[in-house]
């Protein structure tokens, strides 16, 4: 469980800090406020847990299509989603130090996630944060404001007239570049209900709670899926989604027992079912991704506001009708951040020993091999055997330090093997090959390493 092995975000946000996964944003100014820029290390697992998702998601899946859409989008998409007049979290201001905070998340702050602050009324919320004496994170003090509503929409302009008419906004969700696109793919790529359609991408949220690190920031990518389909089918494509992400979290290493559904009480009026798969992070119980049923809304939303028919034929028996909408989204930063606390591990050795190592599943380590010579002498060797293999993975290469030290270095950054080039290499091209996980070293031919490694890196 996570408290044997320790876990805090201060340990992780330490490890991702010193060993080039994430840095504070605009660091050298002191830092902007729940922005994190990906060093070197941590955009090579992001990269490959979004190639997994892409795998799984699209790749694997024959009616489901990838987009790409913009992110600036026309301001009536946001008047047709709901965003511009309803979309806003519940705030509270410290009256006391004039820190801003949103009352659902000191809820679940407080009670670590027991409590579905979702589901409660700003009454409810009001009454739960005085009646458990719920204090300002900031400052200690408990002198709250009522609650009141904020749009963390961004918004910017277009062109050079700062007036309300070229007023654009930065997408809050990329699901409706996936819902405006409803009418191209399926006329371009002759899709048939049930068809998917996923994309990848930013979305920006003016988040006023703290962030708890890469839990929530103001700039983030998410991975979201839309699959239209007719009503009677939207029940089971709704509970196979949600058993589809559970997979697919498992599968990338999450702990079944650090995972679990939580069914939502309180359902936006268009919705028909929703529910998120929380997971436990250091910080208690939190929404890791959602699964939506969000019944004929958004196409309904979009035809109404854009004069455009979403109407879909069905060809067998022509007849016409808004497909339902099953959504599955998940936060590539937020994910990240989970699989950074499930690989996170204080490793006793023995009693003046101990190492920290990322237990990744090598699909999404970020380096899957390091080059390591034994001895400066060595290097040429060793550089060969780097060339070899960076033609086929992530490597990486370090002849400074010891070897122990090396290799402590390569356990924490989560590298699955370490190939270290020794005086034997020179005499007959074999080399040991170091696990990271039982550190046991067996001795292969450089000329099966790729695909020794290949077999194990698979997702
Ligand atoms: N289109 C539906 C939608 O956006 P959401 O529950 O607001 O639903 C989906 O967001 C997922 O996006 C969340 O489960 C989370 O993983 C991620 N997410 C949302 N806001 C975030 C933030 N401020 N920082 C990081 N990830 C965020």
């Amino acid at each position: 469980m996570k408290e044997e092995k320790k876990v805090t975000m201060d340990k992780i946000l330490n490890l991702c800090k010193n060993r080039g996964f994430v840095f504070p944003g605009s660091d050298i100014y002191g830092g902007f406020a729940n922005t994190w820029d990906f060093g070197p290390i941590g955009v090579e697992l992001k990269n490959n847990v979004k190639r997994a998702w892409w795998k799984r998601f699209v790749q694997e899946s024959k009616d489901t299509f990838g987009v790409d859409a913009a992110i600036l989008m026309n301001p009536k998409v946001w008047e047709a989603s709901g965003h511009v007049a309803s979309f806003g979290d519940p705030k509270m201001d410290c009256k006391n130090c004039k820190q801003r905070f949103r009352a659902d998340t000191l809820i679940e702050n407080h009670s670590k996630g027991s409590v579905a602050a979702e589901a409660m009324t700003n009454e409810e919320m009001e009454k739960y944060i005085d009646e458990n004496n719920i204090k300002c994170p900031h400052c200690g003090v408990k002198n709250w404001t009522q609650i009141r509503k904020f749009n963390p929409m961004f918004i910017t302009s277009r062109g050079t007239l700062e007036s309300d008419a070229d007023k654009v906004y930065l997408r809050p969700e990329t699901c409706q570049g996936e819902y405006v696109n409803f009418l191209n793919i399926q006329r371009s790529m002759r899709a048939k209900v049930p068809f998917a359609i996923a994309q990848i991408g930013k979305s920006f949220r003016n988040e006023i709670t703290p962030g708890n690190f890469l839990f929530r920031t103001v700039e983030f990518e998410q991975m979201e899926l839309q699959n239209f389909c007719t009503e009677e089918t939207s029940m089971d494509i709704y509970s196979d989604y949600k058993a589809q992400a559970l997979n697919f979290v498992t599968d990338l290493g999450l702990a079944p027992d650090h995972l679990r559904y939580h069914d939502h009480d309180k359902l936006a009026h268009y919705a028909k079912a929703a529910c998120d798969i929380q997971y436990l992070f250091p910080i208690g119980w939190q929404e890791l991704n959602g699964i939506h049923h969000r019944g004929i809304w958004d196409l309904s939303r979009h035809q109404e506001y854009s004069g455009k028919s979403m109407l879909y034929t069905d060809p067998v028996t022509n007849e016409k009708f808004l497909p339902n909408i099953i959504e599955y989204s998940i936060g590539a930063d937020r994910l990240v951040l989970a699989l950074l606390c499930e690989a996170y591990d204080e490793e006793v050795l023995d009693e003046n020993d101990t190492r920290v190592v990322m237990h990744f599943l090598p699909a999404i380590a970020p380096f899957k091999v390091a080059v390591l010579p034994l001895q400066k002498k060595l290097s040429d060797k060793a550089r060969e055997v780097y060339a070899l293999l960076s033609k086929e993975f992530m490597t990486d290469y370090d002849e400074v330090g010891s070897i122990g030290k090396r290799y402590r270095r390569e356990d924490e950054i989560g590298t699955p093997f370490c190939v270290t080039i020794d005086f034997d290499t020179m005499e007959d091209d074999t080399v040991t090959l170091r696990d990271r996980d039982t550190m046991q070293q067996i001795r292969l031919p450089i000329s099966e390493l790729v695909s020794y490694i290949q077999e194990r890196i698979k997702f």
